[in-house]
């Protein structure tokens, strides 16, 4: 990936916030201090912005991002929270606290930082710094950790410069971080509300807020889940044939590059004419899902290069073709 030539170091002044929030809205790339972890920032209704993080990352998948607000009013236009979301929100934000929520009618955060669900992960931040710079970017800010993939969480600005030096615009440094560990992320979807990953918030004061038990999900775990309720994964209902060459009759056709010699299906979308990564990446979930919904039986992929995003996309893609 081509990444800027130099990565700033923004003082978190005035100045230093107000420029952070500038870039942001411009679509680039800035590391973030929170209370827990830096992070590694970009406007989240942007797809592209979004695609930008996991090439910054070298993420092998499209995990979905935590998206975050400056308050609690602005998170609830996002999402839509059940009587343990608000008791949550309520308790805990602003801090170290992630809530996955069905996404609102309203919701701008992008489909590839959803990673294609119906859900979306809110997070108000207590860090000052952070609110000031979400405050005046106006819009959900995607920020998972700034380090490279496979490398621990960055707690100060030198460990952000140590992963990604020349991959992102700025780094915002306002010191070590105060918690240290990434938030606690709970979805509450309707039933008990499950810990999807135990974090800043002790997990004995999360059940005091709700006056219940939390149902434990482990990352990445094997535990039967409940389908589309529980599944991290967005899977088409078509079914998904992958490196084709061309479309067969009947089928619907995910291009990427140059099309194929002979007339494309009416339902048909080119990830990227041009064969860029990043491009197909911020495309990918929105196009799957615009196809979908005519409900065609097959969806043939064009083959997809490994290099780059393209490892994340075939990732996804492969994960979308799996036999349900
Ligand atoms: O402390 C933190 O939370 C840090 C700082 C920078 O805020 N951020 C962070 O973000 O750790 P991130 O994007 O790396 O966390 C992503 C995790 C995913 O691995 C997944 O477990 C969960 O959030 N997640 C996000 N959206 C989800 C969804 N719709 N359904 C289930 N899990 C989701
Ligand atoms: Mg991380």
């Amino acid at each position: 990936m081509t990444g800027p030539r130099q990565t700033q170091r923004l003082i978190a002044d005035e100045a230093g916030i107000a420029a952070a929030a500038e870039l942001l809205r411009a679509g680039k790339l800035v590391a973030l201090p929170t209370e827990t972890v830096y992070g590694l920032a970009a406007d989240a209704s942007d797809d592209r912005a979004v695609a930008s993080i996991y090439a910054a990352k070298e993420r092998p998948s499209f995990n979905p991002l935590i998206s975050h607000l400056p308050d609690v009013e602005a998170a609830r236009r996002q999402g839509l929270f059940d009587a343990p979301a608000l008791a949550l929100a309520k308790a805990f934000w602003p801090g170290p606290l992630t809530l996955v929520v069905p996404a609102s009618s309203s919701c701008t955060v992008c489909s590839l930082a959803r990673a294609g669900l119906d859900s979306v992960a809110l997070r108000v931040p207590s860090h000052p710094v952070a609110r000031a710079v979400l405050q005046a970017a106006g819009r959900p800010i995607a920020a998972p950790s700034a380090n490279r993939s496979g490398r621990v969480s960055p707690t100060q600005a030198e460990h952000v410069f140590a992963d990604l030096d020349r991959r992102i615009d700025a780094v915002l440094d306002a010191g070590p971080t105060a918690v240290g560990v990434e938030s606690s992320i709970v979805a509450c979807l309707g039933g008990a509300p499950r810990l999807l990953r135990p974090g800043g918030v002790p997990r004995a004061a999360l059940e005091a807020a709700i006056g219940q038990a939390l149902v434990i999900v482990e990352e990445g775990g094997t535990a039967p889940l409940a389908p589309g309720l529980l599944a991290s994964h967005y899977a088409p209902q078509a079914a998904v044939r992958l490196d084709a060459e061309a479309p067969r009759p009947g089928e619907a056709w995910l291009g990427f590059g140059p099309e194929p010699d002979g007339a494309l299906p009416a339902l048909a979308f080119n990830l990227s004419p041009s064969g860029d990564l990043t491009e197909a990446a911020a495309n990918l979930f929105a196009a799957m899902r615009h196809l979908d919904d005519q409900r065609p039986a097959t969806i043939a992929v064009a083959p997809i290069p490994m290099h780059g995003l393209g490892e994340a996309i075939n990732d996804r893609l492969r994960r979308a073709a799996a036999p349900r």
